[in-house]
């Protein structure tokens, strides 16, 4: 199949091998080549990690799947926005390729294999979303050895996912660097979000508020208070904003995501949070 060049003006590979084919005429020319995974709906936070690929390698693929393996059953993946034609119009001028594969291309009849890792994955996002990081790193996996890329780009948004990779990189001896972008965020400091759509005008306006409270709270634990009563506070606040369910708010090694034995940080740590609002679940996290 060829490169699909006549809908927008950037080519888009729907196969491995046409993704396969145009990497190798750029290895040939001895370019470096970066690729930034996503599931579409692109905005800024996107187009920061676009933007980094381009200061990192000569070559930046944006893959474009809404992953089907990493959403449970009573998840949003039939919701989950799909804007193909207005994300290729936002990555002109920013990226070289577009990888867009179709769910039968990347899980054809027969697909048997899932990477699943214990440790990082297990707490927080694994405890709320039992199969969600196997389906990730799986099918990160793939795009890896799809593409083959020098580095491949993932936010800080998704902490945790962050970590997941970096471990399965490091694990299966992928030779691929993996970088991390920082967050970006609303005016308000809400991170951006495709799920943020979702909310509503009330909704919108509290989930403004739930970086405030992760910041203090991560001051008050830097200050010297004990994770568990700074946490404490801090849930009951989030859920006084008016949302409906505090899946987790913790202090956790930044990269372990292991609690600290005694109530207080002994190493470089990062607060994380995720909370349901309406029929959205928003996550969060930073520094402490
Ligand atoms: P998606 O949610 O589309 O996010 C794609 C990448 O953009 C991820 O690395 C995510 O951390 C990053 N990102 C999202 N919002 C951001 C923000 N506000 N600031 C900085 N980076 C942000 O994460 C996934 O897709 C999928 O799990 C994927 C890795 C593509 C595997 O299917």
């Amino acid at each position: 199949m060829p490169l699909d060049t006549k809908s927008y003006e950037i080519p888009v590979a729907r196969s491995a091998a046409d993704l396969r084919e145009a990497v190798a005429a750029w290895r040939a020319e001895g370019l470096s080549v970066a690729l930034v995974p996503t599931m579409g709906a692109l905005h800024e936070g996107h187009l920061s990690l676009v933007d980094l690929a381009r200061k990192n390698a000569d070559r930046t693929i944006v893959s474009i799947f809404v992953n089907p393996t990493q959403f449970a059953p009573n998840e949003d993946f039939s919701a989950y926005p799909r804007t193909e034609a207005a994300d290729a119009a936002k990555l002109e001028g920013k990226a070289d390729l577009i990888f867009a594969p179709n769910a039968e291309d990347m899980y054809p009849e027969g697909f048997s294999t899932t990477i699943s890792l214990a440790g990082v994955s297990e707490p927080l996002e694994g405890t709320f979303r039992p199969t969600h990081f196997a389906g990730v790193a799986t099918v990160v996996a793939k795009l890896i050895l799809r593409a083959m890329p020098d580095i491949a780009i993932f936010g800080e948004k998704d902490w945790q996912q962050l970590m997941v990779i970096r471990r399965m990189v490091a694990d299966l001896d992928i030779p691929t660097k993996i970088l991390g972008g920082p967050i970006v965020r609303e005016p308000d400091g809400l991170a951006l979000s495709s799920r943020n759509v979702y909310l509503s005008p009330e909704e919108r306006k509290a989930a403004g508020q739930l970086n405030v409270i992760l910041r203090e709270t991560a001051a008050s634990v830097a200050n010297g208070a004990p994770i568990s009563e700074a946490t404490a506070k801090g849930g009951k606040r989030i859920l006084a904003l008016g949302f409906e369910k505090l899946d987790y708010l913790e202090v956790r090694d930044a990269a372990s995501l292991a609690p600290f034995p005694n109530d207080r940080p002994t190493a470089p740590a990062r607060i994380l949070v995720a909370a349901k609002i309406g029929k959205t679940r928003l996550i969060d996290n930073m520094p402490v």
